[in-house]
């Protein structure tokens, strides 16, 4: 019987990622998707987001199965690890063009950049969450390109193509978000 799992995200591209990798790698799991809006609190660490709102659910919406969510960001050591936790308001804010102007004068190894994604996973709303944690590493291209994905796709280049220009299953391999939940995949099988 396929094991039925929450991910509770308004992120509807995130849904689709996860899906895709599910339906490539582990066919006994079915991802079941919760459109649920969760206060997400400004912390300093990706883990801590992702733990505090496991634990705002665990608290609040009363699940009756086992859920996860995930919380991502993006980190340019150049710019002292910006926009990191606070990697959704300036995409919203600046969006992919400001961060290109704030690389401007940026060359070589200036221009790397890491993503991160921490997957939480609450077996029940009693269980404490358990945390995967997944990276990449790349760099800012020159200019955005390619017309897939979402968010700051189009400017994150790893080995010579950026995210947008990838299809899901080729930035599944790759991606942090790939790389954390198939760590969620392994300890749920
Ligand atoms: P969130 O808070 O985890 O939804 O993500 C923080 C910001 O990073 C949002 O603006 C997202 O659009 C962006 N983001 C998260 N994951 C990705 C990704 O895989 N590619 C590009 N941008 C992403």
């Amino acid at each position: 019987m396929r094991k039925e799992i929450v991910f509770i995200t308004t992120n509807a591209h995130k849904v689709e990622e996860i899906r895709d990798l599910a339906d490539v790698e582990s066919k006994d799991i079915a991802i079941e998707h919760l459109d649920y809006d969760y206060p997400e609190l400004q912390l300093d660490e990706t883990e801590e987001v992702a733990s505090a709102s496991a634990d705002y659910i665990r608290e609040n919406k009363g699940m009756t199965k086992p859920f996860f969510l995930e919380d991502s960001g993006m980190f340019i050591p150049a710019l002292n690890g910006f926009p990191g936790p606070f990697s959704a308001f300036v995409f919203r804010s600046i969006g992919n063009d400001g961060i290109l102007k704030l690389m401007a004068n940026k060359k070589g190894a200036e221009r790397r950049a890491t993503f991160k994604t921490v997957v939480a996973l609450c077996e029940s709303s009693e269980k404490e969450p358990i945390l995967f944690v997944g990276t990449v590493e790349g760099k800012i291209a020159d200019v955005g390109r390619g017309e897939g994905g979402f968010g700051f796709d189009p400017i994150f280049e790893y080995e010579g193509a950026t995210f947008a220009e990838m299809s899901t299953e080729e930035k599944n391999k790759v991606s942090h978000r790939g790389r954390a939940f198939r760590k969620l995949l392994n300890y749920i099988s």
